[in-house]
């Protein structure tokens, strides 16, 4: 499957939503995640993210590693997003920003 990493946190810009064919994406308060077992690897959401935080898990960046595990547990707890929204009104400020775990809500 395909992995939500640390770039979309304080961003949340949403254009991944609007291009995933099968609703897979989950909603925290300032990120979003894939779930393992939904996503059918199309390929879609990567080039559609304006912070590039979208990764297939075998070519995700080692220091982002925990994130698969982190995806795969948020998104059984987080509520399912369809639709694009506005992003995060932090988000252009943190767009090109390092973030990290702790960043993370929720
Ligand atoms: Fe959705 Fe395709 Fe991205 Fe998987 S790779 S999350 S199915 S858009
Ligand atoms: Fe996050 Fe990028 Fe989607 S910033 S909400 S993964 S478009």
């Amino acid at each position: 499957p395909y992995v939500v990493a640390a770039p979309c946190i304080k961003c949340k810009y949403t254009d991944c939503v609007e291009v995933c064919p099968v609703d897979c994406f989950y909603e925290g308060p300032n990120f979003l995640v894939i779930h393992p077992d939904e996503c059918i690897d199309c390929g879609a959401c990567e080039p559609a993210c304006p912070t590039k935080a979208i990764f297939p898990e075998e070519s995700l960046p080692e220091r982002w590693t925990e994130y698969v595990a982190l995806n795969a547990s948020l998104s059984k707890t987080w509520p399912n997003i369809t639709e694009k929204k506005d992003p995060l009104p932090t988000a252009d400020e943190w767009k090109d920003k390092e973030k990290t775990r702790d960043m993370l809500e929720g």
